[in-house]
């Protein structure tokens, strides 16, 4: 039995690119015999300018998205990464294993802090440790597989050197772990700016398709999407990135292959057609069971009650296993 760990954070509504790149690989790993745990990571919602009401709002609907998407509580462990303590415990001492220049390399954290110095905001100081507390939420559950897209390959790159570092400093505490990825739509790109990726967090919504978006919404946004100069519809990300992009999606929504299914188009527009159907048919089932688990709030609630008793369970004699390990008097 293979242990698997994933999260999202509630910093936005969740996205297209969130559920193919990930949720969809959890309800899948979820139907296997396979131990789960999916975590709603709210702290990581703070590294960044938050609204308080706004995250508590976002963290109960991403969870309520999660079942709504097929995640069996029953089957899987669902919960909000601030409702164990063992996530911030184990980060100080994974903050004394890493370094500062390995975590000033982290793309995310060059690309987000200049976002904010750009916008006037200050840096958090939490953007820059983000990934150990992301290497804490996997290694504090000796998890041995991270299914995610290919935006978080080099946090879980780092979550392996740390574990790796820890164990040979202080003797065998945590699973390496690896990264897994869907074989297609592992990266979905932003409709309107196909060089960028899809995001929950972007300010410009009109190329970001949300898990929540009415069918209308979500085939206005696909019919404008940007497409590339240049006639005939190839599979070439490099030079057509725009298109690429759709027949990813499509291929992702359909089970086809990108390459075989641009063979089948002579147009763009035809493409954008069968692309906003297959988008609306993949999310009309989600957007359906969110409403019914959205009336019933505190049942959510429950389940993630449920959820962080088990994660504790877990993650309890692990992170207390790294304390003694690290040198700590046992209290
Ligand atoms: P987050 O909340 O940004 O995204 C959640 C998951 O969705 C994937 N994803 C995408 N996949 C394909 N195309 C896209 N456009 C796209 N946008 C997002 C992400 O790769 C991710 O798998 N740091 C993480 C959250 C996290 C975590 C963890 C993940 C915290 N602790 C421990 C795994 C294990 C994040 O910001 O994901």
């Amino acid at each position: 039995m293979t242990r698997i760990f994933s999260g999202v954070k509630p910093t936005g509504h969740l996205t297209l690119g969130n559920y193919l790149g990930a949720v969809r690989q959890w309800v899948a790993a979820d139907q296997k015999p396979d131990e789960a745990l999916f975590c709603v990571v709210d702290l990581h919602a703070l590294t960044v300018e938050h609204d308080p009401a706004r995250v508590r709002r976002l963290s109960r609907q991403a969870a309520t998205l999660l079942l709504a998407a097929g995640l069996d509580p029953e089957r899987c462990t669902l919960f909000v990464q601030s409702h164990v303590d063992e996530h911030t415990r184990l980060s100080y001492l994974l903050e004394c294993t890493a370094s500062d220049g390995e975590l000033r390399r982290m793309i995310q954290y060059r690309e987000k802090a200049g976002r904010a110095q750009a916008a006037g905001d200050g840096v958090r100081l939490s953007l820059l440790t983000y990934p150990v507390l992301m290497a804490a939420d996997i290694l504090a559950y000796r998890s041995e597989e991270v299914p995610v897209g290919e935006d978080q390959r080099q946090h879980v790159e780092l979550t392996r050197d740390l574990a790796v570092r820890f164990n040979q400093r202080y003797g065998p505490t945590f699973t390496v772990p690896k990264a897994t990825h869907p074989a297609v739509a592992a990266r979905v790109m932003d409709l309107q700016d196909p060089r960028s990726k899809m995001g929950k967090s972007h300010e410009v919504s009109a190329g970001v398709v949300y898990l929540l978006d009415e069918p209308a919404a979500v085939t206005k946004k696909v019919m404008r999407a940007v497409t590339d100069t240049g006639s005939g519809v190839v599979y070439d990300r490099e030079a057509r990135p725009g298109v690429a992009n759709l027949l990813d999606i499509l291929a992702a929504c359909t089970g086809g292959d990108p390459v075989e299914l641009a063979a089948g188009y002579t147009g763009y527009g035809q493409l954008k057609r069968d692309v906003a159907e297959a988008v609306v048919e993949l999310l009309r089932p989600v957007r359906e069971r969110h409403a019914e688990l959205a009336a019933d709030p505190a049942a959510v609630d429950g389940v993630l009650r449920a959820g962080a008793e088990r994660a504790r369970g877990i993650a309890r004699p692990v992170v207390d296993g790294a304390y003694e390990a690290i040198g700590l008097l046992a209290p």
